[in-house]
């Protein structure tokens, strides 16, 4: 597999990771369409989907708001781009505008939006006061940008513990800062919405605590088996450490009464003044 053809994010776009978040979208989904709901996202809105990836969002965006709403997904990898131009033209869909750009670098396209989607992209971006901005400058007054990011990612563990599912969460903080990254953005959030014209109308934390047999399991499950390859690729862990890594997965799976407690999210719904 070679990793180092597409542009540099740290969890990588190749096919793997591109299969990994459709799993996490759908274990991920009910809650989602509930926080949309919530937040007001209807027929006929138009939706910004900020970091979009292989765009499983934006497609289940573009059939709430319908015909008589629109999706922009803005992406920068070229793999991501292409799957939502493939997925949005086998599903038949002429609501959905797809960009690649660099969030970092580039202007939003169009607008103004009743709603922003972004989820789990202001932590791996260098300066995510500088997206909150464009995507403020983005929404039309009164509309609402919608977020879903980590708020405290050290929650995630093994009960039992595991001493090396704690090494290899520490190696995945460690590469994401490394790669100008931080994983708590949602700590600091708030703040940085207040600064740019957003008021916070709610603050929701979403954790899970998680058996074997819960279909939410194959979320972290995954991710480990997916990024222990990328850990590898990016020479951070040896193929002996990768393989306890994943013994002592397949052991807390068949442990009786052993169970997960999930990454902490906050989802955080704030209005543009
Ligand atoms: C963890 S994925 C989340 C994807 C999607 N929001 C979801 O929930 O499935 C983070 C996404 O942010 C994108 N991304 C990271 N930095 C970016 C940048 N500077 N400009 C545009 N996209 C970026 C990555 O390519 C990746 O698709």
């Amino acid at each position: 597999m070679n990793y180092s053809n597409e542009r540099d994010y740290v969890l990588g776009t190749h096919e793997d990771e591109l299969e990994r978040l459709g799993l996490q979208h759908r274990a991920w989904r009910e809650v989602v369409l509930d926080c949309w709901q919530n937040a007001g996202v209807t027929a006929g809105s138009s939706v910004l989907d900020v970091g979009a990836g292989p765009g499983y969002a934006t497609l289940d965006l573009a059939q709430i708001v319908g015909p008589a709403g629109k999706v922009v997904a803005v992406e920068r990898s070229t793999n991501f781009v292409n799957a939502i131009n493939n997925a949005v033209r086998t599903a038949e869909l002429s609501n959905v505008e797809v960009h690649e750009l660099d969030l970092m670098k580039d202007d939003l396209p169009g607008g103004p939006y009743d709603f922003s989607w972004c989820r789990w992209v202001l932590c791996f971006v260098s300066d995510p006061n500088l997206l909150v901005k464009k995507i403020s400058n983005a929404l039309r007054p009164g509309g609402r940008a919608i977020f879903h990011e980590y708020g405290h990612y050290t929650t995630w563990e093994f009960v039992p513990a595991r001493a090396s599912h704690e090494e290899f969460r520490n190696h995945v903080i460690a590469t994401w800062r490394e790669s100008g990254g931080e994983p708590d953005t949602g700590q600091q959030l708030p703040r940085w919405l207040s600064n740019n014209g957003l008021a916070v109308r709610s603050i929701v934390p979403r954790i899970f605590c998680l058996s074997p047999g819960d279909y939410m399991w194959q979320w972290p499950a995954q991710f480990i088996q997916v990024h222990l390859l990328r850990l590898q690729e990016l020479g951070k862990i040896d193929s002996g450490f990768a393989d306890k890594v994943r013994s002592d997965l397949a052991a807390a799976e068949k442990e009786n009464a052993s169970f997960m407690l999930t990454p902490l999210v906050l989802e955080i719904v704030a209005e543009k003044r």
